[in-house]
């Protein structure tokens, strides 16, 4: 299976990937954790993209594209991968049907988690993540276990102002590549709203149909 989950922020996308990924046994390939890491080491290139997501901007093309691009040259993508935050511009989408070509391999899906913009706001400001095991918590909607609760992380991006931009470029920047998906007959539209375990559920009936 080779597919991408789209969807703005705070939509659901790592919490079903990390569902996902079990029943396909693929890797789970999130650019926006690559580059949370790259911050987490501190390095110069870190400390600049630190400052651009803080705010809620994008980081330019060529350098994501250079990194997700060398990802899916690894061994463990062979039989497939899901790819979550990547593509979300037309040239990342682009750069990728070229390296899929030059590859000899196909998409099977592309599903967009669709939620309205009046909920992503609350979503994200109370998100939590654990980063001994990656998991991610909602305040109220999946609130973290106590004996976790010491070491969760906050996102820096996660503040009122930086999710109202972060919308804003989801509809200007990422949008747009939904049309190029739905040429290819590949894209499934799901309905992000209600039970993480139902969503699930939708999302694997989508891929079967
Ligand atoms: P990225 O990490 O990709 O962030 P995003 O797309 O903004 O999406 P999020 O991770 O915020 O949300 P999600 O859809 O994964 O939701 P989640 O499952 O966590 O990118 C971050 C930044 O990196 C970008 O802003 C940019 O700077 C940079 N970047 C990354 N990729 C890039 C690219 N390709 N090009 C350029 N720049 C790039 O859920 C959110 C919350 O809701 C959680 O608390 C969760 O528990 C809760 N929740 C989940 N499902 C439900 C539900 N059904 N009901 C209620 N609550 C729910
Ligand atoms: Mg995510």
């Amino acid at each position: 299976m080779r597919m991408i989950l789209v969807g703005p922020p705070g939509a659901g996308k790592g919490t079903q990937a990390a569902r996902l990924v079990d029943t396909f046994r693929i890797p789970h390939i999130s650019s926006g954790d690559m580059f949370r890491a790259e911050v987490k080491s501190g390095s110069d290139l870190g400390k600049q993209l630190d400052s651009l997501m803080k705010t809620g901007g994008l980081v330019p093309d060529d350098m994501t594209i250079a990194m997700v691009l060398k990802r899916l040259t690894a061994p463990d993508t062979a039989q497939g991968f899901m790819l979550d935050g990547f593509p979300r511009t037309r040239p990342q989408a682009e750069a990728l049907d070229v390296a899929l070509t030059n590859a000899g391999v196909k998409l099977d899906a592309v599903v967009l988690i669709k939620v309205p913009d009046a909920l992503l706001e609350e979503r994200a400001v109370h998100r939590r993540s654990d980063p001994e095991t990656g998991k991610i918590y909602h305040l109220k909607y999946n609130p973290p276990p106590p004996d976790v609760a010491g070491r969760l992380v906050h996102r820096p991006d996660d503040t009122k102002e930086a999710v109202d931009k972060r919308v804003t470029k989801y509809h200007s920047e990422t949008a747009p590549i939904i049309p190029f998906y739905t040429q290819k007959g590949i894209l499934k539209e799901v309905d992000g709203v209600g039970d993480p375990d139902a969503i699930t559920e939708r999302i694997k009936a989508v891929l079967k149909s």
